[in-house]
């Protein structure tokens, strides 16, 4: 499900994660990014500040999608279904999260929204192959075990794909690409 959207981000290849401070500093994050030849971006819902925090994310997204329409944008921290709402009534073209929230995912599918939930564990693969998703988050990466933990999911679950994050950077990005079954990495160093 979602290959897609899958697709255009295996394009992109290493898609950077971004932290919102505010609209203006985000929308310079972004001129960056299109200035690099990066086409996608994932924006992250993380805050202190409770509802306007996320309300100002959401803004955010919406502002980076007005001045940069060549630009894929994800929103990412999407730790329940409201976030998953307000993420696409922004016009976010993608979600992404921690970890795998069935009221998230199943909000997601519901409304034809791709999602690439974080999964850590055979049984978080096993329980996102049963809403038949393929194309999962591997989070945090390097923590879990990195490269030596993806090449060991790889043997009971051929028909998945990764996208490796937490950890990853200019040193490691290239032998994580190189693994069958990652579709793409992430990361916050790339525009750091
Ligand atoms: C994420 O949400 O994908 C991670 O926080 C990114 O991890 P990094 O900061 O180690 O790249």
């Amino acid at each position: 499900m979602f290959e897609t959207t899958a697709e255009k981000m295996a394009q992109v290849g290493v898609i950077p994660v971004i932290t919102v401070k505010d609209v203006d500093s985000t929308l310079e994050t972004a001129a960056k990014a299109i200035e690099k030849g990066i086409g996608a971006v994932e924006i992250t819902f993380r805050t202190n500040d409770g509802n306007p925090g996320y309300r100002m994310i959401a803004e955010t997204i919406k502002k980076v999608r007005e001045n940069f329409p060549g630009l894929m944008v994800g929103a990412g921290t999407v730790i329940n279904a409201e976030l998953a709402e307000m993420a696409k009534d922004a016009g976010a073209e993608f979600i992404v999260s921690p970890g795998l929230n069935p009221s998230t995912v199943e909000w997601c599918i519901d409304n034809k929204m791709p999602v690439f939930p974080g999964v850590a564990t055979p049984s978080e693969v096993e329980l996102a192959l049963s809403y038949g998703l393929t194309h999962l988050k591997f989070f945090p990466a390097e923590a879990l075990g990195g490269i030596k933990m993806l090449k060991a999911l790889s043997g009971p679950f051929p028909q998945i794909k990764f996208m490796p994050t937490g950890g990853i950077n200019e040193e490691n990005y290239v032998a994580y690409r190189e693994l069958k079954n990652v579709f793409c990495v992430g990361g916050s160093w790339v525009l750091n």
